[in-house]
């Protein structure tokens, strides 16, 4: 049996009915610049040994960048922070600090930045990259990770426009 013709915009759409959390995956090139990619397609892998993993595009510009270093960190970010999400979605400005120009990130232990204001982050070593079509499947070992204290907040997408979920009240 062959497989049907699936229409990109069809499938685009159809994917957009699925909620995700929004990441932004940094890291270092091998001369210390900072990079990062807004990120839809992180997932939680194992827990034994402690894997998370993501989806980076063939035409990744950053991805190849990052991956100089080994390592990468997966910043989740709150309800509010879209800025964030446009900033590292887009062409990054001309300069030396790219799409870090005025933020005021600080290091992971690898060295990757943490983004201000994000409810969690995870600082993975790489462990696995393979195939995924059109994407690569990159697979990280957590080296560390932390949440924010009582995050009541998060940034989700949905249908293409950036939307948030919130902790219901205590009963
Ligand atoms: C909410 C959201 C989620 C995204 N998720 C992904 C993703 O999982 N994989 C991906 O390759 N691009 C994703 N993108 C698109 C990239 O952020 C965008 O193409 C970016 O410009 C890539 O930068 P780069 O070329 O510097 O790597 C997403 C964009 C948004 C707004």
């Amino acid at each position: 049996m062959s497989d049907a013709p699936i229409d990109p915009r069809h499938f685009r759409n159809v994917l957009g009915h699925f909620p995700t959390g929004v990441t932004v995956v940094t890291g270092l090139d091998a001369s210390g610049k900072p990079h990062g990619i807004t990120i839809g397609s992180f997932v939680s892998v194992s827990l034994d040994p402690p894997l998370v993993g993501f989806l980076p595009g063939l035409s990744s510009r950053s991805w190849p960048l990052i991956a100089q270093s080994g390592s990468f960190c997966v910043n989740i970010l709150a309800a509010g922070q879209d800025e964030l999400c446009w900033r590292f979605a887009k062409e990054p400005a001309e300069g030396e600090d790219g799409r870090f120009g005025g933020v005021d990130w600080k290091k992971a232990p690898s060295g990757s930045p943490i983004l201000p204001g994000v409810i969690g982050w995870i600082d993975c070593r790489i462990d696995s990259v393979s195939d995924a079509g059109d994407h690569l499947f990159v697979v990280g070992r957590v080296q560390q990770m932390e949440h924010a204290e009582n995050a009541d907040d998060a940034m989700v997408f949905f249908r293409g426009k950036v939307a948030s979920v919130a902790m219901p009240p205590a009963s």
